[in-house]
């Protein structure tokens, strides 16, 4: 395994995903009752944009990067885009040289009450993390298996919270480890709410993946894809998507609004496209999409 996040952070599936996670914590936030969040897939915490990696490949310059020059700007960002441009704000003083990992967007707004789990299976990415995370309250690094931590730690005794699965889909069956491993983790907490970052490379596995949620969830439901590039042949990742199962109210219209905009300013060439599908607490589904 030689996943290393840093290539990718900052990039435009990285601003889909934690638009849509700030978004639910903050909404979830909203009642004073104990939250638990637990990210299974957790990387080191915050990425150093001048690092080689990130020189490497610079998919931050097409991500956040354009999200910071529009709030520069001035422009009028949607809620979900403008709690993410303001918490990559507050760690950068000065330009644009660091971006957040989920843990530290987690741990920055765990109250007192809350309490958060985060698990890294590679030793080097969760030494990091642990060392970031040193000091802070209600905070737990675990460096081991994601996948098993999932089962053995749902449902929380809160019963209140959040779970972020964010695999490194460098195996090709991880739809199917991610498909059957999210519904018996919805078996055994069918009132948590899960997060899951997919990229949509191959649609008919995408496709068959939302399928088997649909069916694991009991109510709601909801899918945000990104797609940067609509160009069949572009190179690297084109899309990538973000299912909620159980989002808590009102996320799925704060993800909407933000998905038309990053579709707008993250998008190649003359812009990307996007899909929202969302089936409502009382079955029906609505369907939007430019692509
Ligand atoms: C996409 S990155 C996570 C990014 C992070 N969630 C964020 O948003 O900042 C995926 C991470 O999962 C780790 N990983 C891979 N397989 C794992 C497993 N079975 N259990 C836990 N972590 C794993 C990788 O080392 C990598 O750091």
């Amino acid at each position: 395994m030689n996943y290393r996040h840093a290539f990718h952070a900052g990039n435009f599936a990285d601003v889909l995903k934690h638009a849509g996670l700030l978004s639910a914590l903050d909404r979830m936030g909203a009642k004073d009752k104990p939250l638990c969040v637990l990210d299974t897939h957790a990387g080191r915490g915050r990425y150093e944009l001048d690092s080689a990696e990130a020189a490497r490949s610079p998919e931050w310059k097409d991500g956040i990067a354009r999200v910071m020059a529009a709030a520069r700007e001035g422009a009028d960002l949607p809620a979900a885009v403008r709690r993410l441009a303001d918490a990559v704000a507050a760690l950068n003083a000065d330009g644009l040289t660091v971006y957040p990992g989920s843990p530290l967007l987690v741990a920055d707004r765990l109250r007192p009450q809350d309490r958060a789990v985060f698990v890294e299976r590679q030793e080097g990415e969760a030494a990091a993390l642990s060392a970031l995370m040193r000091g802070r309250r209600g905070v737990e690094v675990r460096a081991e298996d994601g996948w098993a931590a999932l089962l053995s730690l749902v449902p929380p005794p809160e019963r209140r919270g959040l779970v972020l699965i964010d695999p490194p889909f460098e195996d090709r069956r991880e739809f199917q480890t991610l498909s059957r491993r999210l519904a018996q983790a919805v078996r055994r907490w069918p009132t948590g709410v899960f997060l899951v970052w997919y990229p949509v490379k191959d649609r008919d596995a995408a496709r068959a993946f939302e399928a088997a949620a649909a069916d694991a969830a009991q109510r709601e439901i909801a899918i945000a894809e990104l797609v940067r590039d609509t160009d069949p042949r572009a190179a690297g990742l084109a899309s990538a998507a973000l299912l909620a199962v159980n989002p808590p109210w009102g996320w799925a219209e704060e993800t909407a609004a933000a998905l038309a905009w990053l579709a707008a300013h993250l998008g190649a060439g003359a812009g990307g496209g996007w899909r929202f599908d969302h089936r409502r607490e009382d079955g029906t589904w609505d369907t939007r999409a430019t692509i």
